[in-house]
């Protein structure tokens, strides 16, 4: 793609040090910026170890090994020495609009007028935090899906004025690294993944709070049945292939459907005391709190041989 394989990590924490990790990984040079020193020396710990993990893996994003992808990492408490000539930046800081307005307005004035600047972000629109900028057109959303090293999903939302360049480049680079990037055509509330992720929430909570299902019985729907098919192809796919095409498949089920859609309740508020209770010690009994790092990394486990098993 280009030549300069510089990039910026702006705020380390367990996002940035993803990214970092699978920039490094693909062959691009990185440096983290965040606000003390301290957390730099954390994050580079993270970095390594995740590179161990890809390679381990063999999840590599390039030719590289783990010791050397780590050599082509630095660190800086300076935001302008953190953005000197990198290509591109990859903002991952705290989810607050008021702070993305501030680093926004910080990295447009100190960095080269067509250095692209992301933001991970999970919930703001770029359009909130880039308006004023000078080169606002160089900015959009590049989501990740925790956690990026297994997942490679990437949500590209560009504000209306994200220029196609930037859409292009943001779009090869992900494709570089091995991730599979996808683009929003505008800016909606929640992105692709939360809006999908939501809808299934609030029938999961329903279905709970009606007592028509046990907590239990709602996640295996999803880790035995709905979850391994998914893994594989999406609804529009399924639908493809579980009648004779989509046409067909709607066809025979869209009536079921549209029934089954009328008879959904209202959207939960996700605060009624009884239904916490009821996922709470349904959770509390299969994954106790003082041991969730364990079940943490067993997750992580299962999504790396699932990544692996998608790269084959
Ligand atoms: N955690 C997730 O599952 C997930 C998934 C997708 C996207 N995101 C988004 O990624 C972003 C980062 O999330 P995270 O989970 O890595 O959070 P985190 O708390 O692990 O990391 C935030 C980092 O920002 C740094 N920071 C704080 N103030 C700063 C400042 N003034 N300048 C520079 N850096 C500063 C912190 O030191 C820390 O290293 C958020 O916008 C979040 O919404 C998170
Ligand atoms: C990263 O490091 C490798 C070897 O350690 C080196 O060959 C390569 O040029 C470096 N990449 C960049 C972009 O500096
Ligand atoms: C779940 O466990 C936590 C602490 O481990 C405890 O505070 C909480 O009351 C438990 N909840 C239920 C409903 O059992």
């Amino acid at each position: 793609m280009t030549e300069n394989k510089k990039i910026a990590i702006v705020g380390s924490g367990l996002i940035g040090s993803s990214w970092a990790s699978l920039f490094l990984s693909g062959g691009y040079k990185v440096v983290l910026y965040d606000v003390g020193e301290a957390q730099l020396q954390t994050s580079l710990k993270h970095v390594h170890d995740n590179l161990v993990k890809l390679d381990e893996k063999g999840l590599q994003r390039g030719v590289l090994t783990a010791e050397e992808a780590f050599r082509n990492v630095s660190t800086t408490t300076d935001l302008a020495e953190a953005l000197r000539d990198a290509f591109y930046v990859q903002e991952s800081t705290i989810e607050t609009v008021e702070f993305h307005v501030k680093i926004f307005a910080e990295m447009d004035a100190l960095a080269a007028p067509e250095t692209i600047l992301a933001s991970s972000t999970s919930t703001i629109p770029a359009s909130q935090f880039t308006e004023h900028l000078k080169n606002r057109e160089r900015c959009l959303v590049v989501h990740p899906v925790n956690p990026p090293l297994f997942l490679p999903l990437t949500e590209l939302v560009p504000a209306p004025w994200t220029s196609e360049s930037t859409l292009h480049t943001a779009t090869t680079l992900m494709t570089s690294i091995g991730q599979e990037p996808i683009r929003l055509n505008r800016e909606v509330l929640g992105f692709g993944v939360n809006r999908l992720q939501f809808a299934i929430m609030a029938e999961a909570w329903r279905l709970v709070a009606d007592d028509v299902l046990s907590p239990e019985d709602v996640d295996k729907i999803m880790s035995a049945g709905l979850g391994p098919r998914y893994a594989f192809n999406g609804p529009w796919a399924t639908t493809h292939l579980n009648a004779f095409g989509i046409r067909d498949y709607w066809k025979r089920y869209g009536p079921g459907a549209r029934r089954v859609l009328a008879d959904f309740g209202p959207t939960p508020s996700f605060e009624e005391e009884h239904v916490i209770e009821k996922l709470e010690r349904s959770l509390n009994a299969s994954m106790p709190l003082d041991s969730l790092k364990t079940f943490m990394a067993n997750r992580e486990e299962s999504l790396a041989k699932i990544a692996k098993l998608k790269k084959e």
